[in-house]
């Protein structure tokens, strides 16, 4: 029985000052919710606040990004050895990142890898853009995007894995619950074509895209939905808590 994972992606939002305050009006209630794993990612600058708010909770935290080697002369980047010393996950291949970016699976494999490497638990991203869905492409970019972000990963133990549909981030065209399933279905296939059927019935696979207090039944009641990587209505203390209680009652 997997334990399901809400995580919250506040993306490039919050101040320090938002971002405490976010943390207040929500963790008493967050904290006493059993059953559902619940994970906040806030922007690098906020994590030592936010971890600090966190200890004694139990509430995870987590990085939105970070970097492919654990030092070096990088400016203005983030090193997953920082990064493990005041978290315990970093999301890794977020389809922001590989639009505005340039992130390909070859470098997002690097992170995954360094991830590991430093005792960090990557949640990895995946998902189609709207004409590879068109153009009956999504099975197959989805897959690719599994294996070459894992490529040379040993035993990817505790790894946790989203399905963002690109056309479903932030414009409030969630996918439907079927439609998540299926794709999320064929990701564990992936992942037991991979590594076996153990990694691939004890690893969490999270829906992302648009999801709020009023279509997260849709996800956590499918079977092999395991939660929820949450973007806008993350930023929201009243619908996250929500959408936690309400994964958190499907148990
Ligand atoms: P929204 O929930 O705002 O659509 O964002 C989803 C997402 O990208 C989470 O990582």
């Amino acid at each position: 029985m997997r334990t399901p994972v809400i995580a919250g992606n506040w993306k490039m939002n919050t101040t320090l000052a938002e971002a405490t305050a976010l943390v207040k009006q929500m963790k008493d209630r967050l904290d006493t919710i059993k059953g559902v794993e619940k994970i906040l990612c806030p922007p690098f600058i906020s994590l030592a606040a936010v971890g600090e708010l966190l200890r004694g909770t139990s509430i995870r935290l987590g990085a939105q990004n970070c970097h492919h080697e654990l030092k070096g002369a990088y400016t203005g980047e983030v090193s997953p050895s920082m990064l493990s010393a005041m978290c315990e996950f970093v999301i890794l291949g977020h389809s922001e990142r590989r639009q505005y970016f340039g992130e390909t699976d070859e470098l997002v494999n690097r992170k995954i890898r360094a991830t590991f490497g430093a005792n960090l638990i990557p949640i990895l991203c995946v998902g189609e853009k709207l004409e590879e869905r068109q153009s009956g492409r999504a099975e197959k970019v989805v897959r690719s995007q599994v294996a070459g972000a894992l490529d040379g990963v040993d035993s990817p133990r505790g790894l946790v894995m989203a399905y963002e549909p690109v056309w479903a981030i932030g414009t409030g065209m969630a996918a439907t619950g079927e439609e998540a399933n299926l794709t999320i279905n064929l990701i564990r296939g992936e992942l037991r074509r991979l590594y076996g059927a153990e990694i691939a019935l004890e690893t969490r696979i999270l829906y992302g895209g648009s999801v709020t207090a009023n279509n997260i039944g849709e996800f956590v009641t499918q079977q092999e939905i395991d939660g929820a990587l949450v973007g806008g209505a993350s930023l929201k203390a009243d619908e996250f808590v929500s959408i936690v209680e309400q994964s958190a009652a499907r148990t």
